[in-house]
């Protein structure tokens, strides 16, 4: 595997493959890399002939008061699991290499990043939206490949490379879970092992909200007021537990067919997301 830290050297190395007419995919991530991370290296190997694999604790897309500082960074671990997933090539860049001195441009996604994660996390979609673009343009990627379990995140995603006519083919990948139904997440090991007990429970709120729409229940915003008391019983602080078309994340009615619930609690000092999403059954 061919580790690049600096933008020179990352552009020689792909400046050969697309020369040898290579396909390449690309998998962006933060690191302290688990099985989810794996699983979209997995997908990116099905339909590209490299894989290029990020890894960047990105500044821009943390506020003020959250973990940046202390967000698990990991090298030598996720160096070793890289290598032995076969990827072909990490860019590990620092943030100077990224965010040269005196840098002030930001891609704003504008309407999706006032929703949901976006109410509470000022700034966040922007800081995302940003280094994705700044990253697509270094990496001039065939693919590129996202988790559904930040799905607020890849509708983003979606809508910037539509909107900016970027040349890439975005690929969604499920959420890999935990036996217990936990979505995995680099922000998991925050957890208390008496957190880590009741943080399944996120999930499985999703997952009865989702059957009584399935039931035939029709008014979603008391499900949502229902989900949102059975969280806090269950000691987690919820942010936001909202029903929503797929497609634009607007909140949903009875009407619409394609939905997804996406949702954000704390738990402790650990802010979890999940979401499930579902064609309704009537
Ligand atoms: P990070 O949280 O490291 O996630 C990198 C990618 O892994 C994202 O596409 C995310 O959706 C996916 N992922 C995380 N947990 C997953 C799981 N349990 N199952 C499947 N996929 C999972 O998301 C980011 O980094 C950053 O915002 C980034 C896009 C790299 C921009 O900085």
């Amino acid at each position: 595997m061919q580790i690049c830290r600096s933008i020179d050297s990352l552009r020689d190395q792909l400046a050969d493959w697309r020369q040898a007419s290579k396909t390449l995919a690309f998998v962006p991530t933060m690191g302290n890399l688990h099985a989810g991370h794996l699983k979209l290296i997995e997908e990116a190997q099905k339909t590209a002939d490299k894989v290029i694999v990020s890894i960047f604790v990105n500044p821009t897309q943390f506020g003020p008061t959250e973990d940046f500082s202390r967000y698990p960074r990991t090298e030598a671990d996720d160096i070793a699991a890289l290598k032995a997933q076969n990827t072909d090539l990490l860019f590990l860049p620092s943030t100077d290499e990224i965010y040269p001195a005196g840098e002030q441009t930001r891609i704003t996604v504008d309407r999706l990043s006032a929703l949901h994660c976006g109410a509470f996390r000022p700034g966040h979609f922007s800081g995302v939206a940003t280094i994705v673009c700044k990253l697509f343009n270094l990496v001039q990627p065939d693919l590129a490949v996202f988790g559904l379990k930040d799905y607020q995140q890849l509708v983003v995603i979606r809508t910037l490379v539509r909107d900016l006519n970027l040349a890439v083919t975005l690929v969604g990948v499920d959420t890999v879970r935990e036996t217990s139904g936990l979505a995995m997440s680099s922000r998991n090991r925050y957890l208390t092992p008496e957190e880590h007990q009741i943080a399944p429970k996120l999930y499985d709120v999703l997952c009865q909200t989702r059957c009584a729409i399935d039931a035939g229940e029709k008014n979603f915003r008391s499900l949502e007021t229902q989900a949102l008391l059975k969280l806090r019983s269950l000691g987690f602080i919820p942010d936001y537990f909202n029903i929503c078309r797929s497609n634009d994340l607007e909140l949903a009615d009875f009407s619409d067919k394609n939905l997804v619930i996406l949702t954000a609690a704390k738990l402790g000092n650990t802010r979890l997301i999940d979401n499930i999403y579902f064609a309704s059954s009537w």
